[in-house]
């Protein structure tokens, strides 16, 4: 009887002080998580929330000077980035569709559930805050007038292609492979010119034989060109005539009625996303670059090819993105560069965007982007703000080489077959594109099987 009422006991210690050891210490957690949520609630509605919303915006290994934001010392700590303007009106939203915090907003799908009510309420909680009203007057002139208009995304339509997805060959046969979305702006005629007698032909084109498959495929490729409108106190001429010509002419003109400046320029990603939905709804790749690009449309007419031949394509589909992609940057804080930000605007690193120049991805990520786009707040850097809403919808872009931001190596520049190496080239002028052009015709056949750069080296060394 003693020796089981022993067994009995022993068996208790060992079950249950652990058991009542866990309920304490869960009992303690809770009752300092309340504390610090008390101690630091703002407005009603984002009282009870924890502050993880924009922990994955901050990479490991962040260094923490002045410039950004320390890392957040507790992880339910409710503002992590301080009165930093963006980050504060983007917590609340990033709170709201949370799936830890608020499971049921995510129930019903997560990217096709959205209230429009909520960038407004945000922007209105945000901008009532005394901190932040202080901060507003130090912030650069262009930085306040973003700011006035950064609540709006409903401008008219000016001009656009007639119920079609761009300028197209006549008689297309299959739904169109690629279109080319084009940022330029009125003056920039001599650009548009040269992108449409050369790399931007909408028509069929016949990509490169792959020398593995040995097939020659191709594709149709469509192309329309984003402008805002020039402000007319600036350039006391009236350009619109001319341009609604060349719309009657060339049908690849979509314009907006606001003003085209450098911090305007995501209301065209976010826009033309709209009007791609709408539109494009059997493309299935986008290009979305600048007007001052080289691009070798065969080539990437191929290398598109051969991303649908992927035996996972169906999947890899959904999130495909590929550019110059960097990753980790940090804004820029130099006052009188053009993608100068202040931190009393944004803290933290940039999230992972490809940039410069050039980007390409899929018809499918176009939809989701636009979706997703309504629940991200503007912000003035185009790329970023396209990487911004990349990160939440949890898909990363990929790294090609041959996207070439910053021109060649001096040495690869002087080989003949350079330009069949690449997908893209920044910054060559209308004069230099329709010579290149020229070029990479003449040497077609030479260069017919160089590989893409750095990409493929790795596979061929070690044939040689
Ligand atoms: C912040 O850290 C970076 C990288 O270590 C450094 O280049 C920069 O000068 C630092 N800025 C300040 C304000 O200390
Ligand atoms: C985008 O949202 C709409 C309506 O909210 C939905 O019908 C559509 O399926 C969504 N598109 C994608 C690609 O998720
Ligand atoms: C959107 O949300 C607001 C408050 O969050 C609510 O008042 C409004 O009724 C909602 N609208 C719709 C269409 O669900
Ligand atoms: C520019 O010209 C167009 C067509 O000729 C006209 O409709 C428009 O009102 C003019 N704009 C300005 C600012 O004068
Ligand atoms: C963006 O366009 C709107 C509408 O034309 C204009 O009022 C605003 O000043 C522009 N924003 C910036 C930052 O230039």
């Amino acid at each position: 009887m003693a020796r089981c009422y022993c067994h009995w006991r022993k068996v208790l210690i060992c079950v249950c002080s652990p058991c009542i050891c866990l309920a304490l210490l869960f009992v303690y957690i809770s009752v300092m998580l309340c504390m610090t949520m008390n101690g630091t609630a703002t407005s009603g509605s984002s009282g009870n929330l924890l502050g993880q919303g924009t922990a994955h915006f901050v990479a490991s290994g962040t260094w923490s000077n002045k410039s950004f934001a320390p890392l957040p010392k507790t992880f339910w700590d409710v503002h992590p980035y301080g009165d930093a303007f963006w980050n504060r009106l983007q917590l609340a939203i990033d709170r709201h569709f949370n799936p830890i915090l608020r499971p049921n907003n995510n129930n019903r799908g997560f990217e096709n559930t959205f209230n429009e009510s909520l960038l407004r309420q945000s922007f209105s909680e945000v901008t009532n805050l005394d901190s932040i009203r202080r901060n507003f007057d130090k912030l650069p002139q262009q930085m306040q007038e973003f700011v006035s208009y950064m609540q709006r995304r409903d401008y008219p339509t000016l001009i656009q292609p007639d119920g079609v997805c761009g300028a197209g060959a006549k008689d297309e046969k299959e739904p169109p492979l690629l279109l080319l979305a084009i940022k330029t702006t009125e003056l920039n005629f001599k650009n548009r010119q040269a992108i449409r007698q050369t790399w931007g032909q909408a028509r069929w084109v016949a990509g490169q034989k792959s020398n593995s498959r040995g097939g020659e495929g191709g594709g149709y490729v469509r192309r329309v060109f984003l402008l805002g409108k020039e402000d007319p106190e600036e350039l006391s001429v009236n350009l619109s005539e001319l341009l609604q010509m060349e719309s009657q002419h060339y049908g690849d003109i979509l314009q907006w009625d606001f003003k085209d400046t450098f911090f305007n320029l995501t209301l065209k990603d976010v826009l033309f996303w709209s009007w791609f939905s709408r539109f494009c709804s059997r493309t299935r790749f986008v290009f979305k670059g600048d007007d001052d690009v080289f691009v070798n449309t065969p080539k990437m007419i191929t290398y598109l090819q051969d991303q649908l031949k992927k035996p996972q394509a169906h999947k890899t589909i959904k999130d495909f993105m590929v550019g110059d992609v960097m990753s980790a940057a940090s804004p820029n804080r130099v006052t009188k560069s053009k993608y100068f930000i202040p931190d009393s605007f944004y803290k933290g690193l940039y999230p992972v965007y490809a940039g410069g120049g050039g980007v390409v991805y899929s018809g499918l990520l176009t939809k989701r982007l636009h979706n997703m786009s309504k629940r991200v707040h503007m912000f003035p850097i185009d790329d970023v703000y396209v990487g911004m809403c990349m990160i939440r919808l949890n898909a990363q872009p990929i790294h090609h080489p041959a996207f070439l931001t910053f021109d060649f190596p001096e040495k690869e520049k002087k080989e003949r077959c350079s330009y069949h190496t690449i997908l893209l080239v920044h910054k060559r002028s209308p004069n230099e594109v329709v010579r290149l052009w020229a070029d990479v015709k003449k040497t077609q056949t030479q260069c017919w099987e160089v590989p893409l750069r750095d990409a493929d080296k790795k596979e061929i060394k070690p044939k040689l």
